[in-house]
């Protein structure tokens, strides 16, 4: 049946239908924030490729934690920069190291909001790769006792949330392990399953000073042009014990955040909305050439449209204003 039976436009007439026919709808209880704590005190170092973004130390953090838990968000995800680095990452692991802290601090000051950790060495250490080094190789099987030792004191500072970005093959059973062992049975692991080798990390290096210092991460992310192997990556981490799964990053790998909600309906699906596609926007409305906030609410609602339930943004915080 078409015209003249048919006019679409009668559901688009009013701000009133439209809003009653919408199919997708941006929820502050699915969004994320990200923050990047570095040590010192009174420290907010702009991160001049994200506008918007600042390395905090932890004293300057916690302000802005309450804030993002005054706007409804329920919860942040905390990457930290050590004073020091090595080949192991020992700031990574250790009860004092500067996510620790900073964790047991929000805990003690907003202890409403959900804490995430990510898991990961590459902030930690010198060479800047996800995991152990030897003769140029990232070597997969010694990293994962390194990434268990690090969610375990996640969690042993009060983590509600650990989230291993490392993509090791076999991190999520062995960060299980370590949990259970240690009586943290019940807390998740929210998977960096999909995670693709990017260009788009670019300004987040930037922020948590985490660029390789020889070659690329290629040979433990994923090719951006494989979307079968985002199922099988997904299957692995499920049946390795993930609770919820991520695809990463979100607006170039739409397709993948369908095929993988599809294929696993029974978990949650986060996608991550990542440095570089909250740059393009940035800059774009820098440069007079974008509504910025238009841009930013149809890219997110696209990322939901999409099939995730749940988004990490940068502007998470920008957006829970809006939608008050
Ligand atoms: C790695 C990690 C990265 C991001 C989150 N965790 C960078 C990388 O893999 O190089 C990127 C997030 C973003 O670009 O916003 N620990």
């Amino acid at each position: 049946m078409a015209f003249p039976v048919h006019r679409m436009r009668r559901l688009r007439g009013s701000d009133a239908i439209r809003r009653m026919v919408r199919e997708t709808v941006l929820r502050v209880d699915q969004l994320i924030q990200p923050f990047f704590v570095v040590e010192g005190t009174e420290v907010a170092n702009p991160v001049s490729s994200m506008p918007g973004v600042y390395q905090l130390s932890i004293d300057r953090l916690i302000p802005e934690v309450k804030k993002t838990h005054e706007l409804g968000i329920p919860a942040v995800l905390l990457f930290g920069i050590p004073a020091h680095k090595d080949p192991v990452g020992s700031e990574a692991y250790s009860d004092q190291g500067i996510i620790q802290r900073a964790v047991r601090e929000i805990k003690a000051q907003v202890p409403d909001i959900l804490v995430i950790t990510d898991v990961c060495l590459c902030e930690y250490t010198d060479h800047g790769h996800c995991g152990v080094v030897k003769d140029g190789r990232v070597l997969n099987d010694p990293t994962l006792e390194l990434l268990a030792k690090e969610a375990v004191s996640h969690a042993k500072a009060g983590a509600d949330i650990v989230a291993p970005s490392d993509m090791m093959d076999g991190r999520v059973k062995a960060i299980r392990e370590a949990l259970d062992g240690e009586g943290f049975t019940e807390i998740p692991i929210l998977s960096y399953a999909v995670k693709y080798a990017s260009a788009f990390y670019g300004p987040f290096r930037d922020a948590a000073e985490s660029a390789p210092q020889f070659g690329d991460r290629k040979t433990y992310q994923m090719d951006p042009a494989n979307v079968r192997e985002a199922l099988k990556e997904a299957a692995s981490d499920l049946e390795e014990g993930a609770d919820m799964l991520m695809v990463k990053p979100a607006l170039p790998y739409l397709d993948v955040i369908r095929v993988v909600r599809d294929a696993f309906p029974q978990v949650p699906l986060v996608a991550y909305n990542v440095s570089g596609e909250y740059s393009l926007i940035k800059a774009a409305a820098k440069m007079g050439w974008i509504d910025e906030e238009r841009v930013m609410m149809e890219a997110l609602t696209g990322i939901k449209r999409a099939g995730a339930d749940i988004i990490i943004t940068y502007f998470a915080m920008e957006v829970a204003t809006l939608l008050q």
